[in-house]
């Protein structure tokens, strides 16, 4: 009895089994380890064999590697039949028939690009079933492809000129000291909450605060001074409920609340959707935030998780626009803007930036910023995503100066171009140079 050797190749992976075993009747006899085969699994006909031995009539090694061919093709079926593979290449199909969606709507207004961009998503439909076909694929490869392709669309789609043009301006280069710094007008135990002034353009220029209550989760009141120096004095206020109770269906989760065309956008009580209440026509609207996690599935963290940040809302000129993760996303934030009356999303882009790696965000024409803690007095801006380019830039360092260490809001107003933070119990506004 010899000894022979078995050299296994799997082409697609680069990986090589070397398997011994015995020389039984002019045959090589051998154990393979399937484990080779785990995913990504690769079909047979790429995996070369060799045997090596001495004296062995070649006939008789063919025949033993078509028993060693038949054999694996069960574990080839086992790894093609797994639940794992078709069900990820389901989301994969799921996301191209969005994009698709997403294309068709563009084409109005340039057919060429919406063409080029068809002929992306009919390579990438092709590469999926051939996933299917071969059980050779690199997931995330695909998934970042999808999400690429996804963001040029999204930014191709009909946005109004402004949008594209006149605002969308350099990134910011500095944030000055506090020109506002104040407790809110309730409590210092109220730590969580928003403020700022009306971001659109056509709306009276109110200061608004909104604080939580129920161990800093809910609120169903905001607060309002026409003056600013009622607003420092804690006086001439009015109080407008946003819904009946804390409790309600219609009362706010978060701290994400922003103040858009006498309008509060904010995360629905208990639910990923977007509620909108109009302080003017006193009615609630809302939409389903797909896939957005919420409850503390992924909020803001950085240095330590901040409760109840899941959702944060912000607006610019023309557009509210809504920060989240999904799963779906690894985590990594999504941005969606919202048309502000009708209240359906008209755009969403998907980001590399885990989003419990961050602090808070803010917009600015179009482009997200996000902070990061450096110590209980310093924060900073250290992270743009250009929705107009889809561009990611990752190297900023703006630093702001803080009077406590926790962020429950951040939000940029277009009137004014000021940044608001509610900085634990305190108001803290800033001027923003570009
Ligand atoms: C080897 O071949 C002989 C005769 O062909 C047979 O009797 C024997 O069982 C074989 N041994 C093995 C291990 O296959
Ligand atoms: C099969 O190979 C894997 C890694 O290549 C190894 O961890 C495992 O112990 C092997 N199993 C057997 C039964 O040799
Ligand atoms: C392959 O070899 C195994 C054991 O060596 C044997 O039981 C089986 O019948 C063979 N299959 C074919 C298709 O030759
Ligand atoms: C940025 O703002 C800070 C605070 O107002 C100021 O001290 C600093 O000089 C500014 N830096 C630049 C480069 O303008
Ligand atoms: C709020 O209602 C007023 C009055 O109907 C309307 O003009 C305004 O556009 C509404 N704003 C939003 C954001 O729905
Ligand atoms: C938003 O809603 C309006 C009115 O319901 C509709 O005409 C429009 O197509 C919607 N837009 C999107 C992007 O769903």
């Amino acid at each position: 009895m010899f000894l022979c050797l078995l050299l296994l190749t799997v082409i697609a992976t680069g990986q090589a089994q070397k398997v011994p075993g015995q020389l039984k009747n002019d045959s090589c006899v051998c154990k393979i380890n399937s484990s080779i085969w785990t995913f990504p699994a690769a079909r047979f006909i790429e995996v070369t064999a060799q045997v090596l031995t001495q004296n062995v009539e070649l006939p008789k090694v063919k025949a033993n590697l078509k028993n060693i061919t038949a054999r694996l093709k069960r574990f080839e079926y086992l790894q093609t039949s797994g639940l794992y593979n078709a069900l990820h290449l389901r989301q994969l199909n799921q996301e191209l028939q969005i994009i698709q969606h997403a294309i068709s709507e563009t084409h109005m207004d340039n057919p060429k690009e919406a063409q080029h961009f068809l002929d992306e998503v009919s390579q990438a439909k092709h590469d999926v079933e051939k996933m299917y076909k071969d059980d050779t694929f690199n997931l995330e490869t695909m998934k970042k492809r999808l999400r690429n392709l996804n963001n040029r669309v999204q930014t191709s789609r009909t946005v109004p000129n402004d949008f594209r043009s006149s605002c969308h301006q350099r990134i910011i280069t500095n944030i000055s000291s506090p020109i506002v710094t104040k407790l809110n007008s309730f409590s210092k135990s109220y730590i969580s909450g928003a403020w700022g002034q009306d971001a659109s353009l056509t709306s009276n220029q109110i200061y608004w605060e909104h604080c939580l209550v129920s161990g800093n989760k809910h609120g169903n009141t905001i607060r309002f001074y026409k003056l600013y120096e009622d607003f420092m004095g804690n006086k001439n206020y009015k109080d407008e409920p946003i819904a009946p109770s804390y409790s309600d269906k219609n009362a706010v989760q978060g701290s994400g609340t922003i103040l858009y065309d006498n309008t509060v956008f904010y995360q629905c009580y208990s639910k990923a959707e977007i509620c909108s209440f109009n302080i003017t026509t006193k009615t609630t609207k809302r939409i389903n935030l797909d896939g957005a996690g919420i409850d503390n599935k992924f909020p803001f963290c950085y240095y330590s998780c901040r409760d109840w940040t899941d959702i944060d809302l912000e607006a610019d000129q023309d557009a509210v626009w809504v920060i989240y993760a999904t799963e779906e996303n690894h985590g990594n934030i999504v941005l969606s803007r919202l048309d502000p009356v009708e209240l359906n999303i008209t755009h969403t882009w998907k980001t590399h930036l885990f989003k419990r790696s961050v602090t808070s965000t803010f917009m600015v024409c179009g482009v997200l910023y996000a902070t990061r803690y450096v110590n209980t007095y310093k924060e900073e801006v250290f992270y743009a995503f250009d929705t107009v380019t889809g561009q990611e830039i990752n190297t900023l360092s703006v630093p702001f100066e803080k009077v406590a260490a926790g962020i429950a809001n951040l939000n940029y107003n277009p009137v004014d171009r000021k940044l608001y933070m509610y900085n634990d119990a305190y108001l803290l506004a800033y001027d923003t140079f570009f």
